[in-house]
């Protein structure tokens, strides 16, 4: 136990340090046996809990006597922490390791060549031909180049990819944990960057970054040493050149890097427009300001070119630049080597395969400079995204969660503030509510009361502080999530449907619901005639690519929705504002043999659908501040009254029977 919390305190690279107590006999016989006991503990219990976060190999033990006689046995146990790029390529080694080997054949393949080429031009040169055979030698080659060049593509970048989809799928579930109050202090878009931008850059260095590096380190020393063999005054030559390259791509790669960072801000921008104008197309037309928004996107939109023209000079002085830097190599080579070969020092075959490697060097030296930015980029990427995943979820599961005793709710004392509004007064402030078992509660009041605010504190949508919400007796904050969301059917005011069928709408949050409990929670709802009329009736799609559902329409399939779940508690907020009010009186009526036995709260502008509620309560600037039946509050002349008496009026206006 020692060990493992001692391993959980460290991160990072760590040893582990394990007391043997020479008085158990039974260690002391077989210290080994026990060693290797607790190191297969050791891997298996990091496995389990640390599978997401962390690669870990052990390599390392420590054992420490009673009698403290140090023995040091070879194992370290090493962390590679999956906050690091190392660490996600350990986690795919094998691959990792074939991509490696596969390079290796190839480059290998690779520097055969010119002395393929060296041996045919020097027996051309001595008239005793067999160039044919140095050509079947060189297909070979670029055969097997091929092949192997198809196997580390096959073997690294897959690598990236599976790097990829693990990354994407962790920051997917780790956003799904995330709490309301996370999504109102980040913005769609900068998630969306994280989740496709990021991410690339980290799988742009997984693959290619760890293949421009790998490259070089075996190719550039074994051309040198061919090189060498050659000539060594005319390797020094040539040679001094190259490092400029690299240290040139370096400085170069940084401003490029910069400048490409600024395109991609620019390109997020515009996209940021193009979706905000085409998603609000409507309130643009019906304001007709479709000339002002174009404007405001040329504007946009010629930041962009602005930004990638930055871009383009930069590279276009960048390749030619390159090239220049290696035709001069080029030209010390031809004239170094040309003396050396017209005096016979070396063959021309010699000098052919030489000035071959030089060329073959020139790549991987640009490239070993263009790693190093790639791979920065891909760390800068990494920490982004730890960052996001190192957001804890503000609301937790409760560690010993109780069962709860019914469904009785109990409000007391709650004052709330949203994070997001420090300094403004509490949304909520000294609320003091009990639901009853079974009975209906009408929540009114004007618009930004505190309604919405009130009714999500109780599935922990916002968390309230502790002890002022309790559900069946326990505060919330000691019920399981999963328990507690469960017992409650929600109806949110501006409810969101998937694009997908209405019946896969309805059954979402109960997925194994037959077609008859589906049509039956429809029906409840008020919906079932609507949605029959559709052409395709239940397997109608809705959303981006099937129909579009009136307001009402997808209020009262949000409400079917948590019907379907037959929850205990049943929770609308305001969920009939978009239906006429005899629709509503009519639906309300329906569902009121659902809600019995059910403890249920009613948000309402139309006071007409709280009035047969067993109590209601209006709420003004947070505060509660009449309670009481319809009956009792009608009779004391408040704000509901006043309320009721002028949407009566309304009514009577309208021709709407009372
Ligand atoms: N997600 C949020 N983040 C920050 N403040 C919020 C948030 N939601 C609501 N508020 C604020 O809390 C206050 C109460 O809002 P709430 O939505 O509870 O009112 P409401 O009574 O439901 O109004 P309506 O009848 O219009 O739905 C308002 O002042 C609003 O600005
Ligand atoms: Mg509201």
């Amino acid at each position: 136990m020692l060990l493992l919390e001692y391993l959980d305190t460290v991160s990072t690279d760590y040893t582990a340090l394990i007391v043997i107590d020479k008085s158990k006999p039974s260690v002391q016989r077989q210290p080994w046996r026990k060693m290797l006991r607790v190191l297969a503990f050791v891997q298996r219990h990091k496995r389990q809990e640390n599978v997401a976060r962390s690669g870990h190999s052990l390599s390392g033990i420590i054992v420490i006597t009673r009698t403290f006689k140090l023995r040091l046995f070879l194992f370290r146990v090493r962390s590679l922490s999956m906050d690091r790029l190392t660490g996600w390529l350990w986690r795919y080694r094998r691959r990792v390791l074939f991509g490696f080997l596969s390079l290796l054949v190839v480059d290998g393949a690779a520097l055969i060549v010119p002395l393929v080429i060296r041996g045919a031009i020097d027996r051309l040169a001595s008239g005793e031909g067999g160039v044919l055979t140095s050509g079947l030698y060189i297909v070979g080659l670029a055969a097997v180049v091929m092949l192997f060049r198809f196997l580390w593509r096959y073997f690294l970048i897959g690598s990236a990819r599976q790097i990829e989809r693990d990354l994407r799928s962790k920051l997917y579930q780790h956003l799904l944990r995330l709490s309301a109050s996370f999504y109102n202090e980040h913005k769609t878009g900068d998630l969306m960057a994280h989740a496709t931008n990021d991410i690339d850059a980290v799988s742009r260095a997984c693959g290619f970054g760890v293949l421009t590096i790998a490259d070089p380190i075996f190719m550039i020393p074994v051309a040198i040493g061919i090189m060498l063999s050659i000539d060594p005054r005319l390797t020094l030559y040539a040679i001094i050149p190259l490092p400029i390259l690299t240290v040139f791509m370096l400085g170069f790669g940084k401003v490029i890097h910069r400048r490409f960072e600024v395109v991609q801000e620019a390109f997020s921008g515009l996209m940021e427009k193009v979706r905000e104008n085409v998603a609000g197309i409507r309130v643009v037309k019906s304001f007709v300001q479709e000339e002002g928004t174009e404007r405001d996107f040329a504007a946009t939109n010629s930041t962009f070119i602005d930004k990638n023209m930055a871009l383009v000079r930069m590279w276009g002085l960048f390749e030619p630049l390159i090239e220049l830097l290696g035709g001069a190599t080029m030209a010390i080579v031809l004239w170094a080597g040309g003396i050396s070969v017209i005096s016979g020092s070396i063959s021309l075959g010699d000098f052919v395969a030489f000035s071959q490697y030089l060329m073959m060097l020139t790549w991987p030296m640009i490239s070993l400079g263009w790693a190093v930015n790639i791979i920065q980029r891909g760390r800068a990427s990494l920490e982004r995204i730890n960052r996001l995943l190192a957001a804890e979820p503000e609301i937790v599961d409760s560690p010993h969660p109780q069962a709860t005793h019914g469904s009785k709710i109990e409000i007391k004392n709650l004052t709330f503030s949203y994070p997001s509004r420090d300094g403004n007064a509490p949304a909520l402030s000294n609320i003091d509510l009990k639901i009853e078992e079974g009975t209906t509660l009408g929540l009114v009041g004007l618009t930004g009361s505190g309604k919405s605010t009130l009714v999500r504190m109780i599935p922990r949508v916002f968390d309230p502080p502790p002890g002022c919400v309790h559900l069946g007796g326990e505060d919330v904050h000691d019920l399981s999530l999963a328990v507690l969301r469960g017992m409650i059917g929600f109806v949110p005011q501006d409810p969101f449907l998937f694009s997908a069928s209405i019946a896969e709408n309805i059954a979402f949050g109960n997925p194994g619901a037959n077609t008859d409990q589906v049509q039956q929670a429809a029906r409840l709802a008020g919906i079932h005639d609507e949605i029959i009329a559709f052409p395709e009736g239940y397997e109608t799609r809705v959303g981006e690519r099937g129909i579009a559902l009136s307001g009402g329409q997808k209020q009262r399939v949000a409400i079917a929705r948590a019907l379907l779940l037959v929850p205990q508690i049943l929770i609308f907020d305001d969920p009939l504002s978009a239906v006429d009010a005899e629709r509503e009186a009519f639906i309300l009526s329906n569902l009121r043999e659902f809600f019995r036995g059910r403890t249920a709260i009613i948000i309402a502008h139309r006071l007409s659908a709280v009035m047969h509620a067993d109590r209601i309560v209006v709420l003004d600037k947070g505060q509660i501040v009449e309670r009481g039946t319809h009956a009792e509050l009608l009779a004391r002349g408040g704000i509901y009254r006043s309320i009721w008496d002028l949407q009566q009026a309304e009514r009577e206006v309208n021709g709407e029977p009372a």
